[in-house]
């Protein structure tokens, strides 16, 4: 099983993203996370297309992008423009979760979907064979450096179920609230991608996070 770590940038220091980019692009992490914020979706605002760009100039790693947006279906194909290899939206953001799964895969990203915490995987049941991944929320959207939601350890371990059951090549991937205390428990819960903001960039060495998160018993 893989154990994918995705820094999220949202954590990094933006008088220096071109640094830290790097320094994320020289560590163990195979996938850099990034969170855009529309005000709307959530109550916050982040970055948008010129940000992600020249993070997509500073590394080789795979961009995971989380869109918290209304209306992505919009958006969707200037973010693989901009240099998204994986663009996630929410699920409670769109009427219709298939227009939006072909525009990405149209544009030639993955495609994944997110939960809020207070949404049932069942929700998204119906498309997880259209999907490649599902990005379950464990704090609520909007903010780095909240606490965990316990009951998402469940959530994991139903949706790696019903993925096996039905012979899924389904990714899972959690965010908020992880770092190297809980993530060998997420890894072992059936996710496969974990993200970290504030564990990875507040640490005093952030590679060696990276690495205690990758080896988390
Ligand atoms: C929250 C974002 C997260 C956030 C995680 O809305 O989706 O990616 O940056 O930050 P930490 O790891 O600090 O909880
Ligand atoms: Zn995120």
């Amino acid at each position: 099983m893989s154990r994918i770590v995705a820094p999220s940038m949202l954590s990094a220091d933006f008088g220096n993203l071109n640094r830290d980019t790097k320094m994320i692009d020289a560590s163990a992490a195979e996938w850099v996370h990034i969170d855009v914020m529309d005000g709307v979706f959530v109550p916050n605002i982040s970055f948008g297309f010129p940000v992600i760009k020249v993070i997509k100039e500073a590394t080789q790693k795979f961009l995971d992008v989380h869109l918290m947006i209304v209306n992505p279906e919009k958006y969707v194909t200037r973010f693989v423009e901009a240099g998204a290899d994986l663009v996630t939206f929410h699920i409670e953001a769109v009427d219709s979760a298939m227009e939006c799964i072909e525009l990405i895969r149209k544009s030639g990203a993955k495609v994944g979907i997110s939960i809020k915490p207070a949404t049932p995987i069942s929700a998204i049941e119906s498309v997880l064979d259209k999907i490649d991944l599902v990005l379950i929320m464990s704090v609520e959207p909007g903010f780095g450096g909240q606490s965990f939601i316990g009951s998402s350890v469940q959530k994991a371990i139903d949706l790696k179920k019903i993925a096996t059951n039905r012979n899924l090549e389904l990714l899972i991937e959690m965010d908020g609230g992880i770092s190297a205390d809980n993530a060998g428990l997420l890894y072992d819960s059936g996710c496969d991608a974990l993200v970290a903001g504030s564990a990875v960039f507040n640490a005093p060495d952030p590679h060696l996070e990276i690495l205690k998160m990758i080896n988390a018993e």
